[in-house]
């Protein structure tokens, strides 16, 4: 049977990528944005990463049952990365609605004013936005790969190693 990702065509997986990519930039800084959308775009960014966890889910199982046996560098430092890019994901949006001004008053929830979470807030966000960054970076083969597809370019595919085969379809 063929998995969620597979079901969902190519130009909506890259489309769901790119739209979290350029969310991430207008999160980077809230001042140009305005403290208003950041926090929104920050909430609703939450459940669409685990949506985009879940169409990799795959991946994420293939990798990880290969973790203690042999795997490419790359797919090796890309669990990892991605490990540590969900946690400080985590800690950003929770620490972002614990120091909320806009959204969450909007809500009714009372304004906290909490000087520890502000700074768990911009050391964790600041580090997601470098992760994020790191994250595009090893998986843009896939992106070029997909581009090219899409356009009707032809991929020229390299030869994979018997070994490697937890890599297939990779995201
Ligand atoms: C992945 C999600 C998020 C990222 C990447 C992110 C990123 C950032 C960054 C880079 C800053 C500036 C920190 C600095 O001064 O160095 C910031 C500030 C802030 N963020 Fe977020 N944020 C996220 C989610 C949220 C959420 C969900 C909320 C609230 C619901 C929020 C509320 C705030 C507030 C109130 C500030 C302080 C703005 C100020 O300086 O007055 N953030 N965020």
């Amino acid at each position: 049977m063929r998995s969620l990702w597979q079901r969902i065509p190519l130009a909506g997986r890259l489309s769901l990528d790119a739209a979290m990519l350029l969310s991430m930039a207008v999160l980077i800084d809230p001042r140009a944005s305005g403290i208003a959308i950041h926090e929104w775009l920050g909430i609703i960014i939450a459940p669409v990463i685990v949506f985009h966890l879940t169409l990799n889910w795959g991946w994420v199982v293939a990798t990880t049952k290969k973790l203690l046996g042999r795997l490419p560098t790359e797919t090796r430092l890309n669990q990892v990365l991605d490990l540590v890019l969900f946690a400080t994901m985590a800690i950003a949006i929770w620490s972002g609605v614990e120091i909320s001004e806009s959204a969450l008053p909007a809500m009714g929830f009372p304004e906290r004013v909490s000087f520890s979470w502000r700074e768990i807030h911009e050391v964790s966000s600041n580090l997601s936005m470098v992760l994020v960054g790191a994250h595009a970076a090893l998986h843009w083969k896939w992106v070029v790969r997909t581009t090219r597809r899409l356009v009707g370019l032809p991929n020229r595919r390299p030869p994979v190693p018997a070994t490697v085969s937890a890599d297939a379809g990779t995201p």
